[in-house]
């Protein structure tokens, strides 16, 4: 079996989770808090043009679409997207925008950004390396990349862990990857929190990190 046919048959199905992913109210609230957090750790700047990484609904590109000149989400769930596209219509913005991309089936990241972000993404994807490179490529010079995911989790954060490659990152593995792929400066800061039952009635808090690198 190739290694490509083994990442996809672990892969989460996001689409059948599409349609109801905004109507978790905890889901919602971190993703809330994790753009706060961006909003107030980047300069947001008019003139910026960025990128969400994994967005799903866009909860966070919605968040940030208001402070930046355009923001584009990429996503390998077309379901995700189809909720997206929703949502731009309902809205009548057009500074966003939707893309399919899956970087495990031969895709590549294009254009040129100020800005990429992501949040809740990284932990899905199981070669990192690769793609903080790719993240650098399409920055421009003096350029942030910016990863909201969690703190290791010894596994329990998610119910089913299909599609899960990462349980958490640590911070000082994650930061020297940024640089090991060109990014300078790394700063990491505690975005949200979440109290979730992980079984026999037990509940536990687990942290999510906003790490923020800077390409030279
Ligand atoms: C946990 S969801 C987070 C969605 C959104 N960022 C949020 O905070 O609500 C992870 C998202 O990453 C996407 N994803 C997973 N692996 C991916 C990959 N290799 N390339 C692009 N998107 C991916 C999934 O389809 C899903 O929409």
């Amino acid at each position: 079996m190739s290694e490509d046919i083994d990442i996809n048959s672990k892969k989460r199905n996001f689409d059948q989770e599409a349609a109801k992913w905004d109507q978790v109210p905890g889901r919602v609230k971190v993703a809330q808090d994790i753009a706060q957090s961006m909003i107030r750790e980047l300069t947001l700047t008019p003139d910026m043009d960025v990128l969400d990484f994994g967005c799903g609904t866009g909860l966070l590109t919605f968040a940030l679409q208001p402070f930046v000149r355009s923001i584009t989400g990429v996503d390998s769930s077309q379901g995700m997207l189809d909720v997206f596209r929703t949502k731009i219509k309902e809205q009548n913005l057009n500074n966003i925008k939707a893309s399919y991309l899956d970087l495990d089936n031969g895709g590549a990241l294009s254009g040129s950004y100020h800005l990429i972000v992501s949040s809740m993404t990284l932990h899905h994807v199981k070669e990192i390396g690769p793609l903080l490179t790719q993240f650098h490529r399409v920055i421009y010079s003096s350029g942030s990349l910016c990863i909201a995911d969690l703190d290791s989790d010894d596994g329990q954060f998610h119910g089913n862990n299909d599609g899960v490659f990462h349980d958490g990152f640590n911070r000082e593995d994650l930061s020297r990857m940024f640089m090991s792929a060109g990014f300078r400066g790394m700063r990491v800061v505690q975005a949200a929190q979440i109290e979730k039952p992980v079984g026999d009635g037990k509940s536990r808090f687990f942290t999510i990190f906003l790490m923020i690198g800077r390409k030279e």
